[in-house]
């Protein structure tokens, strides 16, 4: 549990995703699975991407994986109030294994609504699974009885993020934005979608009930299995986040122009340079996420040559027109759709990162072309891996200097062009939310 007081308005939260989600599923199996799953994201092992096709889950019908998913996503999205409330009930803190599951019997019955005589019994019933937690038994039942008699605040946006991440955030972007950033992460958030052919917006749109954003992407809230959405099996579209849709557009490559995307995988701006017309080089360090690249290119029927090389010591002489560098980070930009990541960084995290981000981008300056365009970009939110880094990197590259970007261009909000032509986008820069980056574009002289 984290060390903060509790505070707000006693009140039951309703996550948005719980609307589809069964409210009490499976019984003990959906619950252990989501006890498995949420060890492994809060431990890092995996992101919860990884953990969705976690055995335990696998073992599951769709109705009782969607509730053990939800349960996972409400828990994570609402962790800090959670352990905050379990803190002003429990003194001395139980095992390991006890206070997740007291988090996940808190996450049901007040965000999931679940009824409360299943959230209470079955996390006794988890604990009871393990013959050395018996003890226990007894003190998840009087906590949770206890809790359900004085609902406690899940939605305090003053304690939704690690409290070292919120400093940082106050730090880097005052009182106000940090705490609206940290309130976006209890919401669940719609899903975006990036057009092969912008042309098919309001066809698409149409079929999908969705709005069509600036920049072209589509946001709908559909939910469920998007292999049946309308437009994926001819490959008409691809998950991507607003925020992340905007880096390759502002490389505005032309047809044949060739396009350097240095760290490819999954693949999503590859595929948008793609569409574009680029003749397109995908570099990934990662051959296992490589294939998820030829996947997405086989089933949009778009083509780009796939290197499995590490970026900064890739042996070959090409320059390119464009270069996109979408650089390995803490992601904590995307805590929206991936709630673990906050939970699963470590403060060490962004130094070490930073330091490949900057060889990365050394090595994408010499891969670009004289008077060819770089765009660097990364899904976090800490300055040392955006603001920080492009400064040092001019520091040290005089051949290469800002292109400013421009009001509204890319389709990024207006709110998040910075004095200095880069963008730095939060979540609350649009209505619905977008992720965290942080963009800038370079020309080589
Ligand atoms: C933020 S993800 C890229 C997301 C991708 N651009 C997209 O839009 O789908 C970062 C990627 O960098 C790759 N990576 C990390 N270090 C690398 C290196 N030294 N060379 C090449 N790729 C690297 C990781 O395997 C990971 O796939």
């Amino acid at each position: 549990m984290h060390g903060r007081t509790q505070a707000g308005t006693p009140r039951r939260v309703t996550d948005p995703s719980s609307q589809d989600a069964p409210k009490d599923a499976g019984g003990l199996p959906a619950r252990a699975a989501a006890l498995d799953l949420l060890t492994a994201a809060l431990s890092g092992r995996s992101g919860m991407d990884e953990g969705l096709s976690h055995p335990a889950l696998a073992a599951l019908d769709g109705r009782d994986r969607a509730f053990a998913r939800a349960l996972v996503m409400a828990t994570l999205r609402h962790l800090g109030p959670i352990d905050a409330a379990l803190q002003a009930k429990v003194r001395k803190p139980p095992p390991d294994k006890v206070v997740q599951i007291l988090r996940l019997g808190l996450a049901q019955a007040f965000v999931l609504n679940t009824p409360a005589h299943a959230a209470v019994t079955t996390s006794v019933d988890l604990v009871a699974r393990d013959r050395g937690l018996q003890m226990f038994k007894g003190l998840v039942n009087a906590v949770l009885r206890g809790l359900l008699r004085e609902p406690p605040a899940l939605d305090d946006a003053d304690l939704l993020a690690p409290s070292w991440l919120y400093a940082r955030w106050r730090a880097a972007f005052g009182a106000g934005e940090a705490r609206a950033i940290a309130a976006a992460i209890a919401g669940e958030p719609a899903t975006d979608l990036s057009l092969k052919d912008l042309a098919r917006g309001a066809e698409l749109a149409a079929a999908l009930e969705a709005a069509v954003l600036p920049g072209g992407t589509l946001r709908t809230e559909r939910r469920g299995d998007i292999s049946t959405w309308p437009g994926f099996a001819e490959g008409a579209w691809w998950v991507q986040d607003a925020a992340a849709a905007v880096p390759a557009r502002l490389l505005a490559v032309q047809p044949g122009q060739s396009a350097l995307d240095m760290c490819a995988a999954p693949g999503g701006k590859t595929l948008q340079l793609a569409a574009a017309g680029a003749q397109v080089t995908a570099l990934d360090r990662s051959a296992s996420r490589l294939k998820r690249v030829a996947e997405n290119l086989a089933r949009t029927a778009l083509t780009a040559e796939v290197v499995a090389a590490d970026a900064a010591a890739w042996r070959d002489p090409r320059t390119f027109d464009a270069v996109l560098l979408d650089a390995p980070c803490s992601a904590t930009g995307t805590f929206r759709r991936h709630p673990d990541v906050l939970w699963a960084a470590r403060p060490s995290d962004v130094a070490g990162l930073a330091a490949v981000q900057s060889k990365l981008l050394d090595a994408a300056a010499r891969r670009t072309r004289p008077g060819g365009r770089l765009v660097y970009c990364v899904c976090s939110l800490e300055p040392e891996e955006g603001e920080g880094q492009v400064a040092a990197f001019l520091g040290r590259n005089p051949g290469v200097g800002l292109d400013p970007i421009g009001e509204g261009e890319g389709g990024a909000p207006a709110a998040s062009l910075r004095a200095d032509g880069t963008l730095r986008i939060l979540p609350q820069h649009l209505e619905g939310g977008l992720d965290g980056f942080y963009v800038a574009r370079l020309r080589k002289t």
